[in-house]
């Protein structure tokens, strides 16, 4: 017989079933045991009865280790009380691999005991529900640029020099004693791809060298960068906008047992499908003079004033134009006033900071040139980046979807370091 994904069971109701799984937890009596199966596709409880069942194979599901793979065949009961609204009345049970004594227990483990065993720690149940949540946003986002004619174009991963700005590179040695360096964006790849295909994105693994230990920073991340020729800042807000609406409505419609197993206020998540607030920096900074959050124009915004700028909303806020000085070198300089620059990051809501960075790109070359200089970057490093403005430049724009800091927000976790299979950060690196 085939088997049969968890998932699937309800419509499978009545009929014999082949489960195969691991044992994720056990309630025994001296006739029955209560076994639960997790196939990673979601939990089943499945009752083996000792007067139906080979007495050794009862014997052996009643005391093999957590984790240890079974299959179970048996009958698919509909059953309102179980989770998942199945239950499984087991008729033969098989030990296909007995595990060790499993080093993670149903008790609380400390985060650096879990980290350390991370490649465990993934099996269970929150963090799978994680995983389901993870996965539902990349789809989304590969999904929705498909529709939207954009094209995957991936940037690569060894770079010659940097986007972001010079201190958080990691340096890796190249051939005959080149250096080369992690990449920390693929913006500006995905400008000179705009140029030839107009609309692209790239979805990958970026890094940054920040000696930064937050519950936001890792230091190799995936990130979704679309980049839009003929488009300003306006259309890359637009975007920014339609894409987290979209994937925050998937998130919610495909994954309501991932949001329950961990608990997410729905309700809270539901608030923020409403359209967008858009205030500009410098509105932000007036407003949290006048509430008593004192902060003087011209500085970056921490994460307690973002918090703060987040609090009034039940959305994610776009906040545009900051002070020129604080954002990188390729950025427009708003034509009305020079002060300030065409970027934009998103803010989450409740308290999750910037998930989004982007804006309309700098595209007349004198200009670009005289930035460079001013943020001390060597223009020979950017002659490529250069080139897109001497042939054909076009106003063009595009944004940096931090994907494990959405993940983080959609589910409403604590920590990125849980929103990536294997984080990377200061001090962890293992497994
Ligand atoms: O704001 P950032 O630095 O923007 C860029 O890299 C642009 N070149 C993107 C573009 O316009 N194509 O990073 C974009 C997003 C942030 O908003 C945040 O969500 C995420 O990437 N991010 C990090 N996530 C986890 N750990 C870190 N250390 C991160 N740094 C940035
Ligand atoms: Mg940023």
């Amino acid at each position: 017989m085939s088997r049969t994904r968890v998932k699937d069971l309800l419509n499978h109701t009545g009929e014999d079933v082949t489960l195969k799984g691991w044992l994720y937890n056990r309630r025994s009596s001296k006739k029955f045991h209560f076994v639960l199966l997790r196939d990673g596709s979601g939990i089943v409880q499945c009752i083996v009865t000792k007067a139906e069942m080979d007495e050794e194979a009862f014997e052996a599901i009643g005391k093999i280790p957590y984790e240890s793979a079974i299959e179970i065949r048996g009958k698919a009961n509909a059953d309102e009380r179980s989770p998942g609204g199945v239950e499984i009345h087991a008729s033969a049970v098989d030990v296909i691999s007995e595990a060790e004594e499993y080093p993670i227990s149903k008790q609380e483990h400390g985060p650096d005991f879990l980290l350390s065993h991370r490649h465990l720690w993934l099996r269970s149940k929150k963090q799978v529900a994680i995983m389901h949540i993870r996965n539902e946003v990349l789809k989304t986002i590969r999904d929705d640029m498909h529709e939207r004619g954009f094209h995957c174009i991936d940037a690569p991963v060894f770079t010659p020099n940097s986007c972001e700005g010079t201190s958080t590179l990691f340096e890796v040695d190249y051939f005959d004693d080149e250096k080369a360096y992690l990449t920390q964006s693929g913006q500006l790849y995905m400008e000179a791809a705009a140029m030839a295909l107009g609309d692209v994105y790239c979805l990958g693994p970026t890094f940054r060298a920040e000696k930064s230990k937050t519950r936001r920073h890792l230091t190799e991340f995936w990130m979704f960068e679309p980049e839009m020729a003929f488009a300003g800042i306006d259309e890359v807000m637009d975007l920014a906008e339609a894409m987290l609406q979209k994937i925050a409505t998937n998130v919610l419609e495909n994954c309501q047992a991932d949001l329950e197993v961990l608990e997410r206020d729905t309700d809270q998540l539901r608030k923020a499908l409403a359209p967008f607030p858009r205030i500009s920096y410098s509105e932000a900074v007036e407003r949290l003079n006048d509430e008593g959050h004192p902060f003087e124009w011209g500085g970056d915004l921490g994460a307690p004033d973002e918090t703060k700028i987040s609090s009034w909303f039940d959305t994610p806020v776009m906040v545009h134009r900051y002070p020129e000085a604080v954002k990188a070198f390729y950025m427009k300089r708003d034509p009305e006033d020079s002060r300030v620059a065409l970027g934009v990051d998103v803010l989450a809501p409740e308290g999750y900071g910037e998930i989004i960075g982007g804006g309309q790109r700098e595209e007349c070359l004198e200009t670009l040139l005289g930035r460079i200089n001013e943020h001390e970057l060597d223009p020979e490093d950017f002659a490529w980046y250069l080139d897109l403005r001497r042939y054909g430049s076009v106003p063009h724009g595009g944004f940096g979807l931090g994907v494990e800091r959405t993940v983080c927000w959609l589910a409403g976790i604590e920590h990125v370091r849980e929103c990536i299979p294997f984080p990377r950060m200061l001090y962890r690196i293992y497994p």
